[in-house]
C-alpha cells in the first residue's frame, strides 16, 4: 500500500471517530448553549476562504458551565475582560481543540475545563474555539494551525499588554493539531509563555518537519507532552512519534493504551467493521487528555514515567532509577527539566481512572540453567505491608541464559506499601510432561537442582515509585525443591555471599 493510501485509511479511521461526539441534533435544539455551531453544509463552502481568514475565539468557561459558551473574551476589546470576570492574578490556561468534521467540541472539553477549575478554584480557563478552520479536510486544517496560532498569539500579547498576567501563568494545552496551534502560539507570541502540553500532538505533516513548523521545545518555558497513539506503518503515524518537548512520555509504550483494544479491534476488523476500529482509535488518542485530567483530579496518585533508551529496554525493567532527573511525574504534576530534553520516558498504567500503577524491576541472576526447553509461565505475587498483589505475569521475553543477570519489569496497580515477600508460581505451557518440567523449573528458583548447582540466590528488586532496593533470598530452600511455589523473603543478610560488600559494610557500621 502507498503513503497516500495508507493516509487515507487513517483519515478516514479518525473522521469515523470525530463523528461520534454528543449527538447533533442535540446540540442544534438547545437554544440555551449558544454555541456558534455552524450547520455542516456550510462548512465545505467554505473551505477555500477558511485557509486564508482563520479564526478562533475565545470563550472564558465558569466553573458553573464547563460546557457552556457563555462570554467572549475579544481581542481589543478592553471591556470584555471585565464582562467575562478575567481574574488577572490568576492561572490562565488556554485549552486548544484537534481536527473535527462535526463542527463541535468533543466530549473531553468540558471535562478538562471541570478539572482544570477543580484543580486551581481561581484560574481563567479559556477554550479556544477554532472549529470552523478545524472542520476541514485534515490536510487543510493542519495548514490551519498556524494561521489560528498566530492569531492566538496575538491573544496572548494583547492580554500582556491590558492586563498585569505574566506570562509565565499563561499555560496552553492542545490536543492533537491542537497541539502544534499552541506550538504556533507560543513561538509567535512577542514572550514566551510559562507552558505548553501537547496532548497526542498529531503526527501527519508535523513529523521530521523542523522545530518551527511544528510544536517544539523552543514555544515555552516547558514543554511537555503526552504521546499515546504513535501507532502506524510505513512512517505515517497519527500521532508524532518524536521527541517535540522538554519532556515527552509515552504511556504504555505509547502504542496500545489499555481498555482501548485496537489490537483486537484490528484484529476482527472484517466482524466488527471500521467504526469499531476507529473507536478504539480515538480512545487511544483520547486517553492523553484522560491521563492529564487524572493527573489535575487525582494529584496524589499521579503516575510516574522514566527516561529510558527504548520502550524494549523499559519493558525489562531496566529504567526504574530516579537519580539525575530520569523521572518525572505525569500530567499537570510534571517538573521543569531545563537544558535539552532527555529523550523519551515511558509509563504503564492501569486501563481506566486513576491510571496510576507501581512499577517493579526484578533483576534475578541464573548461576545455571536446566538445558530443557522450558517455557514456563511464571506469576509473581507481591506481599508488603500495606497489602498484596497476586499472580501478576513475569514477561520472559527473553531466553534464560546460564550464568547471566535477567531483568524484569512488573507492575501492579495495588499499592502493597513496603514489600516483605515475593512468591513465583508457575504453570507449563507446552505439551511436556509435568513432573519433569516442574522439577526443572522449581530448579531454577530453589537452588536445588540435580546438579546440586546453586540456580537462583537472590532477587534485586528496586520499587520505581519509592526509589527503595530490596534484596530476597529463597525462605526455605529444603522444603521447596519439588514444590511448584517458591518463596522470597527479604535476605536477613543481603551482603554475605558478596566478602567485599561485608567489609564496606563493615567499615560504615563502625563510626
Ligand atoms: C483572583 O485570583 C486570586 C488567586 O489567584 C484570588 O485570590 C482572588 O480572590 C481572585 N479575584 C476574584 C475577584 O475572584
Ligand atoms: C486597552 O488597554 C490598553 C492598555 O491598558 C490601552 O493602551 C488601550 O488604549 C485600551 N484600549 C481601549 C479600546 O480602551
Ligand atoms: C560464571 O561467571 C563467573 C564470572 O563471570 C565465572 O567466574 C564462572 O566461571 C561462570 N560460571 C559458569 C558455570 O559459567
Amino acid at each position: 500500500m502507498d503513503a497516500w493510501r495508507l493516509r487515507g485509511l487513517c483519515l478516514l479511521v479518525l473522521s469515523a471517530a470525530a463523528r461520534r461526539v454528543t449527538s447533533l441534533e442535540e446540540t442544534l435544539a438547545d437554544p440555551a448553549r449558544g454555541n456558534p455551531v455552524e450547520p455542516l453544509t456550510d462548512s465545505w463552502d467554505r473551505q477555500d476562504d477558511s485557509s486564508h481568514h482563520a479564526y478562533a475565539k475565545f470563550s472564558l468557561r465558569k466553573p458553573s458551565h464547563p460546557d457552556d459558551d457563555l462570554c467572549y473574551i475579544v481581542p481589543g476589546k478592553n471591556g470584555t475582560l471585565a464582562a467575562c470576570a478575567f481574574n488577572d492574578t490568576s492561572k490562565t490556561f488556554l485549552v486548544i481543540h484537534g481536527w473535527t468534521l462535526t463542527g463541535m467540541f468533543e466530549s473531553w472539553v468540558p471535562k478538562l475545563v471541570s478539572a482544570l477549575h477543580e484543580r486551581e478554584r481561581a484560574a481563567n480557563v479559556i477554550v479556544v474555539d477554532w472549529l470552523a478552520s478545524a472542520q476541514n479536510h485534515y490536510v487543510v486544517a493542519a495548514q490551519n494551525t498556524k494561521a489560528v496560532g498566530q492569531e492566538v498569539a496575538r491573544f496572548i500579547d494583547w492580554l500582556e499588554e491590558t492586563t498585569s498576567l505574566p506570562l509565565e501563568n499563561v499555560h496552553l494545552i492542545g490536543y492533537s493539531l491542537g497541539a502544534h496551534v499552541a506550538g504556533f502560539a507560543g513561538s509567535h507570541a512577542n514572550n514566551k509563555v510559562g507552558r505548553i502540553t501537547g496532548l497526542d500532538p498529531a503526527g501527519p505533516d508535523f513529523e521530521g518537519q523542523l522545530a518551527h513548523r511544528r510544536l517544539s521545545p523552543d514555544d515555552a518555558r516547558f514543554v511537555d507532552v503526552l504521546h499515546t497513539f504513535t501507532r502506524g506503518s510505513l512512517g505515517l503515524s497519527i500521532g508524532i512519534r518524536q521527541p517535540v518537548g522538554h519532556v515527552d512520555i509515552y504511556p504504555n509504550g505509547g502504542a496500545f493504551q489499555p481498555g482501548c483494544d485496537l489490537r483486537g479491534a484490528l484484529e476482527r476488523i472484517a466482524h466488527l467493521g471500521l467504526l469499531a476500529v476507529a473507536d478504539a482509535a480515538r480512545c487511544e488518542r483520547e486517553r492523553s487528555v484522560h491521563l492529564f485530567i487524572d493527573s489535575l483530579l487525582n494529584q496524589r496518585q499521579a503516575p510516574t514515567a522514566y527516561r529510558c533508551g527504548s520502550g524494549e529496554a523499559f519493558e525489562r525493567g531496566v529504567c526504574l532509577g530516579c537519580r539525575g532527573s530520569r523521572c518525572n511525574t505525569v500530567g499537570y504534576g510534571a517538573s521543569r527539566v531545563r537544558g535539552p530534553r532527555g529523550g523519551p520516558m515511558f509509563t504503564r498504567t492501569r486501563a481506566s481512572m486513576p491510571f496510576r500503577v507501581y512499577h517493579y524491576q526484578l533483576k534475578i541472576h541464573f548461576s545455571r540453567v536446566v538445558r530443557s526447553e522450558v517455557e514456563p509461565s511464571i506469576t509473581v505475587s507481591l506481599y508488603g505491608t500495606r497489602g498484596e498483589a497476586e499472580n501478576l505475569e513475569l514477561n520472559l521475553k527473553e531466553k534464560i541464559a546460564s550464568n547471566a543477570t535477567h531483568s524484569f519489569l512488573l507492575v501492579t496497580d495495588k499499592d502493597v506499601g513496603e514489600l516483605l515477600m515475593l512468591q513465583f508460581r508457575w504453570e507449563e505451557t507446552g505439551g511436556w510432561s509435568a513432573s519433569g518440567a516442574w522439577r526443572a523449573v522449581t530448579s531454577w528458583w530453589s537452588g536445588h537442582s540435580d546438579s546440586g548447582n546453586m540456580e537462583v540466590r537472590k532477587i534485586r528488586v528496586r520499587a520505581g515509585e519509592t526509589q527503595r532496593k530490596i534484596v530476597f533470598c529463597v525462605k526455605n530452600p529444603a522444603a521447596q525443591s519439588v514444590a511448584q511455589e517458591v518463596t522470597f523473603v527479604k535476605c536477613k543478610d543481603p551482603w554475605r555471599t558478596n566478602r567485599k560488600q561485608t567489609q564496606k559494610r563493615v567499615t560504615v557500621k563502625s563510626h
